[in-house]
C-alpha cells in the first residue's frame, strides 16, 4: 500500500474547513501515514492544539517564535522531514502570501524553506476565488510548481453557492494515494526526454540562409519543466538569442539535419517533445562562396525536403519513445488540421496553437494552446506565459505515461 509510512506535513489554515484536517489526519493515521502539523495563527480559531496532537500522537507546531519547538525542531528540518505538505484549508489570504514570498511565521517559512511537493487545498467564498488576484496568484502557484486541489463547487459556510468549497478529506485522500503511486512508479523508472526547438538554418551560401522567428521559447520552458519533475532531459537547440540556464543539458545545432543527427544520438529516450520549427525545406546545394548578384543560374535556389524529425522518431519501429508529442501551429481551421496531423505523424499528443493571434506563439512571452490527444480529446489553455503552459505539457505528458491513463484532463 503506497501511503504506508510517507510523512505528510500538513499546515492548518484559517478557515472554517479547518476542522476538516482533523478527519483527513484520522484517514490518514488509520493508513499509517506519519503526521506532522503546523497551526498557523488564524487555524488555532478553528481548532485546539489538543485535539490535533491527540490524533497524531505528534507535537503540534504553532509560531516561529516559539523557542521550544526551535529548540527541537527547526524550520528547515520541519520541512526536509516530509515527503510531501499539505496546506488545508488554502484561504486567498495565504495564497497571496505564497506568491509574495512571505516568510512571516512558522507556516510561511517552512514553505518558504521547503524543497518538497507542495499541495494547497483551497477554501473560500466563491467571490474571493473568482477574483482576478486570487485567479492572478493561483496561476502564479501553478507556475511555481504548487499542486492544487479543488476546491469544488457546492454551498458554502457562509450560505452561498459556487466554486470554492474545499475538497472533502476522502477526495485528498484519494489524491494522495494515486499522487504516491505515481511518486513511487517514477522512482522505479528514471525516465529519460528530449526536446526539440528553436528554428533551424538552412544556408545557401557563407551568409545566407533560409529560417524563421522561432525563439525556442516553448520548447526551453518544456525542457525546464520536464527536468523539474525529475526527467533526465537533453534539448536540442536551433539558432536563437535567447539565453538558457546552466542546469539543462543542451546541444546547439544549426540545420535540420544536424537536428535529426543529434535526436538519433540521443535515443532510446521516453519522451519526445518536438517543439522545434524545422526549416521544410533546404537548398539542394550550398555555394561555398557568397552567391554574386549577377549571377544567372539560380540553381542554388533550388530546393528540397528537410526530413521530418517527428516522423522519424513517431514511425521508428526500434526505439520509438513512449510518449512523442508534436506542435501545431496553424493560421486557420486549427483544431481541425491538428487532429489530422496527430494522425498523420502518428503522435501521442499534439499541441496546437494559432499563430495568426497577435502578442502570441513566435517571438512572445505568451502563447495560447489546446493540448490535443490520439483520441481527440481536448485540453486548452488560455493566454498564459510560456512557463506556464510547459509546466501543464509537462505534468500531462508525466500522467500519460506514468498511468497510461488516457485522460488529459
Ligand atoms: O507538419 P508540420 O511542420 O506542421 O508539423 C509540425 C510538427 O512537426 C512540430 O512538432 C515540428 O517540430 C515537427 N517537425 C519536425 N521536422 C520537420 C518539420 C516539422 O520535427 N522537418
Amino acid at each position: 500500500m503506497s501511503l504506508k509510512n510517507k510523512k505528510i506535513l500538513i499546515v492548518i489554515g484559517g478557515g472554517i474547513s479547518a476542522y476538516k484536517a482533523l478527519d483527513l489526519i484520522r484517514l490518514l493515521k488509520k493508513n499509517n501515514v506519519n503526521v506532522k502539523t503546523i497551526l498557523t495563527k488564524s487555524g488555532k480559531e478553528f481548532v485546539t492544539p489538543l485535539s490535533i496532537t491527540t490524533l497524531t500522537k505528534n507535537k503540534t507546531f504553532e509560531d516561529i517564535f516559539d523557542k521550544n519547538s526551535e529548540a527541537e525542531i527547526d524550520h528547515i528540518s520541519l520541512s526536509r522531514w516530509a515527503d510531501l505538505i499539505i496546506v488545508l484549508p488554502t484561504t486567498a489570504n495565504f495564497m497571496t502570501k505564497l506568491s509574495i514570498g512571505k516568510a512571516e511565521d512558522l507556516a510561511t517559512t517552512v514553505l518558504l524553506a521547503s524543497n518538497k511537493d507542495v499541495l494547497l487545498v483551497p477554501a473560500m467564498n466563491v467571490r474571493m476565488w473568482l477574483h482576478k488576484a486570487t485567479q492572478r496568484n493561483l496561476k502564479t502557484l501553478q507556475d511555481y510548481g504548487y499542486y492544487f486541489i479543488g476546491p469544488e463547487k457546492g454551498e458554502m459556510a457562509c450560505g452561498e453557492y459556487g466554486e470554492g468549497k474545499m475538497s472533502s478529506p476522502r477526495q485528498i485522500y484519494s489524491y494522495l494515494k494515486n499522487y504516491f503511486h505515481q511518486k513511487d512508479l517514477f522512482k522505479k523508472k528514471k525516465f529519460k526526454a528530449l526536446v526539440t526547438t528553436g528554428p533551424t538554418r538552412e544556408y545557401l551560401d557563407p551568409v545566407r540562409y533560409i529560417s524563421n522567428e522561432s525563439s525556442g521559447k516553448q520548447g526551453y520552458e518544456i525542457a525546464l519543466a520536464l527536468k523539474k519533475l525529475g526527467i533526465k532531459t537533453k534539448l536540442i537547440a536551433g539558432p536563437s538569442s535567447l539565453i538558457y540556464s546552466k542546469g539543462l543539458k543542451i546541444k546547439k545545432i544549426i540545420s535540420a539535419k544536424e537536428m535529426l543527427n543529434e535526436v538519433k544520438k540521443s535515443l532510446p529516450v521516453d519522451i519526445a517533445v518536438c517543439a522545434a520549427a524545422v526549416s521544410d525545406f533546404k537548398p539542394i546545394s550550398k555555394s561555398k562562396n557568397k552567391i554574386k548578384k549577377g549571377i544567372s543560374n539560380l540553381d542554388y535556389m533550388s530546393l528540397e525536403k528537410n526530413p521530418d524529425i517527428l516522423d522519424y522518431l513517431s514511425k521508428n519501429n526500434k526505439a520509438r519513445p513512449k510518449m512523442v508529442v508534436g506542435f501545431s501551429a496553424e493560421t486557420e481551421n486549427v483544431i481541425q488540421n491538428s487532429k489530422k496531423k496527430i494522425k498523420e505523424k502518428y503522435c501521442d499528443l499534439i499541441i496546437a496553437n494559432d499563430v495568426s493571434k497577435k502578442d502570441l506563439g513566435f517571438n512572445s512571452e505568451y502563447n495560447e494552446v489546446s493540448i490535443i490527444d490520439k483520441k481527440g480529446r481536448i485540453k486548452s489553455i488560455q493566454r498564459s506565459k510560456k512557463s506556464y503552459i510547459a509546466n501543464a505539457i509537462a505534468k500531462i505528458i508525466l500522467d500519460k505515461l506514468l498511468t497510461n491513463d488516457k485522460n488529459i484532463n
